[in-house]
């Protein structure tokens, strides 16, 4: 674990599982200027967003054995944890290498292998695109910025596999529709559930949005 994060634990129930999280304390204290200057990057990473819990509770339902899953914008990992839980190949990624720290540590305490990646949408690792196609990827709350939507758009056309899915958790943010248009555009099939939030309520409601997005033909 990285020095100076006053690591702090959470208990996050998904389903059948209790996850002992680790977490730092606050993330306002972790915000650093001259990372924000530099490409607007701020430490949301830092906790589990109740999109994550959607996510993690709506893989419950779903047959992982033997999938591959990829997580974009994983921060703490809740549900690439929950989806190895049920049996998938998961990797978590993030642009934060703290993040993938904190992650590693939850993936350690759940006892189950997840790998971890550092990737940023704007400039995807060879390493992922050479790991792809992937049955399933995942995000939540990974769509509140107007510049997300171009590359995550683009991330999620080159790595699910034709036969695959995307599923994006998104506590009804405006920043989902461009990315959801332009999926559209693609040809992408788009079905929209709305999912009580189980866990913490915060500004985003008690309700979130899980879009599942499908390959055309
Ligand atoms: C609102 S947080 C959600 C974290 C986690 N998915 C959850 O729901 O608890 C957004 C996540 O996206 C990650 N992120 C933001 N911009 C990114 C980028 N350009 N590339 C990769 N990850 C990014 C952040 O570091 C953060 O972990």
């Amino acid at each position: 674990m990285p020095p100076g994060f006053d690591p702090v634990d959470e208990e996050v129930a998904v389903g059948p599982y209790l996850l002992r999280i680790v977490r730092p304390r606050t993330a306002e204290t972790l915000i650093d200027e001259a990372l924000f200057a530099l490409d607007e990057r701020l430490p949301y990473w830092a906790e589990v967003w109740p999109s994550a819990r959607v996510l993690a509770g709506a893989l419950l339902a779903e047959p992982l054995e033997g999938r591959r899953v990829l997580e974009l914008g994983a921060g703490l990992g809740v549900p690439s944890i929950v989806a190895a839980l049920r049996g998938a190949s998961a990797v978590a990624t993030d642009w934060y290498e703290e993040a993938l720290a904190f992650c590693r540590a939850n993936v350690a305490r759940a006892g189950v292998p997840v790998d971890t990646l550092l990737v940023d949408w704007f400039d995807p690792p060879a390493e992922l695109l050479a790991g792809q196609p992937f049955d399933l990827v995942i995000g939540a709350d990974v769509l509140y910025e107007p510049r997300h939507a171009g590359p995550l758009a683009e991330l999620v056309q080159r790595l699910v596999a034709p036969h695959g899915t995307g599923w994006i958790a998104d506590p009804r943010r405006p920043d989902a529709a461009p990315f959801l248009r332009r999926m559209a555009e693609a040809g992408w099939s788009v079905d929209t559930e709305e999912v009580r939030n189980p866990g913490r309520i915060d500004e985003s409601g008690p309700i979130i949005k899980l879009h599942r997005i499908r390959p055309p033909g």
